[in-house]
């Protein structure tokens, strides 16, 4: 079918297939337990000219999600431990007493919830025998141990990232068990399992889950001292590289069956045209714009992404297993089954990624009203001729008033990119879109990135009668105007966490996962974006018509909150409690140990 569908080119074959994708689509999405669709878009028969804009029912819609959060925060320790056992079906880990006394001495918000991502990376694991996990880790080169409360760093070659995050541990290490964590040191993630494999190991765990009484339950943890002297039988994790189909092939496995990543074999395009694959983003989202974030960034429901970003299209380095390991990196897709850490970019301390620790930008009154971008055209290796379906070459060109201009022309199409239909959003086909791109964008690339690649030049033959090159800018600099769109490169951009501190307003599109995701509100703490960007000139026209002031405050509330749970201190926190559980699932007595101080003493 794959094969087959390259070759249609006629308006009539692209027409039916659209159909069949979008029968599919809804077909999954009205039999899915979870769907939040609020039907076709009716914006612009419903909203008349005084009604109130769909993101203000967002925002007020988020703004309670936040409120209902924050009445969930722990007070004390019996609190805490309380509500880790209602969430979790399980007693604390062992060391739970220290870990909330290091929180709190950080003057730190504890909501369980924040925690989240935790139970969900390493709850398949519970599956595999703690023994075998062992064996497992030993099989990646780049690793940190803990042993007899000191941490210790093995790599085969110096590796920056593994420096910064091996420093994050060591600052923990006084409160760590006996564990040993295999890093992932490529930008690029490495494990898809698939979708059945990981349904029965979370079915495993479910089954096997128990809450001992506290006479049963232990609180040390073994020492792996005697473990490094064993024997064991190497492990090979089996990574390989795409085959036919590349890496969408390789990533699709890990999505539910009867999804429409697992369901279609479309898009497939034809790049000598625009990719037209968007009219998924318009059923998933509430009158053309995000409203469950991560739901609309999952590629399992968003297929056309396989032609959308360069992650499927063609990633720098693809290196993946489908087996089950013990791996942690600093992002992921939602099919892929890392463990995530915070970002070793995040925890260093680098101003390429965050603008300097103390500089968050000057007031909102004096910064330019406008949106800014720099950066290079990174994401993949984009080459003649699927270049087209790269995301930051379409954020670029659609930021780009000449283009889009263009665009309005000729139906809708640019290059590589297509208009939303302006009704749905109230935009006008009068020039008005290319002017407010004009007065009110200031984007560019400062490195082409050609294919084949030179360092010294930034330029590139197929990309030149596309994109100027803009001169670099410094992320501080990006500070000094409003807005601050935010894009994925190879994987996850680097620069959020600098962007969330900063007194600008963050408008944020990503496939990826991190470990803040759960603290994070969208609509409250930032905008978030489609990677298609077909809500971009509908967010511009948001805010710059007058909503000034609410851009503002979600710019200071995200700041704000930021400060409270994106601190280094919070990613220490996120650590330590990750490395706890970690330990007790690679422990041979792991159903025995727990927390239950405050059991026995009641
Ligand atoms: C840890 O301590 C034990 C005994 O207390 C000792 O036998 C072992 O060599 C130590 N291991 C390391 C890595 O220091
Ligand atoms: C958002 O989508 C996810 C699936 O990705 C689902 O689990 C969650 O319940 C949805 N949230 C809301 C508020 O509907
Ligand atoms: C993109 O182009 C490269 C080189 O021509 C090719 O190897 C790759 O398969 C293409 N990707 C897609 C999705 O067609
Ligand atoms: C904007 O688009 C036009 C037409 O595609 C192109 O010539 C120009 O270089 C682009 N500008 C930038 C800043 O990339």
């Amino acid at each position: 079918m794959l094969r087959l569908l390259t070759t249609f080119s006629s308006r009539t074959g692209r027409v039916a297939l659209l159909a069949i994708f979008f029968i599919l689509s809804l077909t999954w999405m009205l039999l899915s337990p979870s769907h939040d669709n609020p039907g076709l878009p009716t914006y612009s028969a419903r909203y008349g000219h005084n009604s109130p804009h769909p993101i203000d029912s967002l925002i007020q819609t988020a703004e309670n999600d936040l409120q209902d959060l924050l009445e969930t925060e722990a007070h004390d320790l019996q609190d805490a431990a309380d509500k880790y056992r209602a969430r979790r079906g399980r007693h604390p880990p062992p060391g739970f007493a220290e870990w909330y006394k290091f929180a709190k001495s950080k003057d730190s918000l504890i909501v369980e919830e924040f925690f989240d991502q935790i139970y969900t990376d390493l709850t398949p694991y519970w599956a595999l025998e703690p023994k075998e996990l062992r064996r497992l880790a030993r099989s990646i080169p780049t690793r940190i141990l803990v042993r007899n409360k000191t941490a210790i760093m093995k790599t085969d070659e110096p590796r920056s990232w593994m420096d910064s995050w091996y420093d994050l541990v060591s600052k923990l290490e006084d409160g760590l068990p006996d564990l040993d964590m295999p890093i992932n040191v490529m930008d690029e993630t490495r494990l898809v399992v698939p979708w059945e494999t990981i349904t029965e190991y979370m079915q495993k765990e479910k089954v096997n889950r128990v809450m001992p009484s506290p006479s049963h339950v232990k609180s040390e943890y073994m020492s792996l001292n005697d473990w490094d002297g064993e024997d064991v039988e190497p492990y090979n994790p089996g990574f390989t590289v795409p085959g036919e189909g590349g890496y969408w092939e390789m990533a699709r496995v890990g999505c539910p069956p009867g999804s429409p990543a697992r369901n279609t074999n479309l898009p497939m395009v034809d790049f000598n045209e625009p990719p037209w694959e968007y009219g998924n983003f318009e059923r998933l989202s509430y009158h053309g714009y995000v409203s469950n974030f991560s739901l609309a960034k999952d590629p399992c429901v968003r297929p056309e992404m396989q032609v959308l970003h360069g992650t499927f299209l063609e990633p720098v380095s693809v290196s993946t297993s489908h087996n089950l390991m013990p791996l942690f990196g600093g992002s992921k897709l939602p099919m892929n089954n890392e463990i995530l850490l915070p970002p070793a970019m995040y925890w260093a301390q680098n101003d390429h990624y965050s603008g300097g620790e103390q500089e968050h930008g000057g007031p909102w009154e004096s910064k330019t009203n406008k949106a800014v971008w720099r950066g290079a055209a990174t994401g993949g290796r984009a080459r003649e001729p699927n270049w087209t379906g790269f995301q930051r070459h379409r954020f670029m060109a659609m930021m780009n008033a000449t283009a889009v201009a263009q665009a309005e022309k000729n139906q809708g199409h640019g290059i590589n990119f297509r208009l939303p239909n302006y009704a749905d959003y109230k935009l006008k086909d009068d020039g008005s879109v290319p002017q407010l791109l004009a007065d009110h964008t200031d984007t560019g690339f400062n490195h082409l990135v050609c294919h084949p690649y030179i360092e010294s030049d930034p330029r590139c033959p197929y990309l030149d009668p596309y994109f100027e090159v803009a001169p670099g800018m410094a992320m501080k600099t990006m500070y000094d105007f409003k807005y601050l769109p935010d894009l994925d490169g190879n994987s996850f951009s680097g620069r959020y966490r600098g962007f969330m501190l900063s007194t600008s307003l963050p408008i944020k599109a990503t496939i990826y996962n991190e470990w803040h995701d759960s603290r994070l509100i969208p609509w409250v703490h930032f905008v978030p974006m489609d990677t298609t960007y077909l809500d971009i000139y509908g967010i511009l026209a948001y805010f710059l018509g007058g909503r000034d002031d609410t851009a503002r405050k979600i710019a200071l509330a995200g700041k704000s909150w930021g400060e409270k749970v994106l601190r280094r201190e919070d990613m220490q926190i996120y650590t330590y409690r990750l490395l706890l559980e970690y330990a007790r699932i690679c422990d041979d007595q792991r159903e025995f140990l727990g927390y239950v101080d405050d059991l026995k003493a009641a």
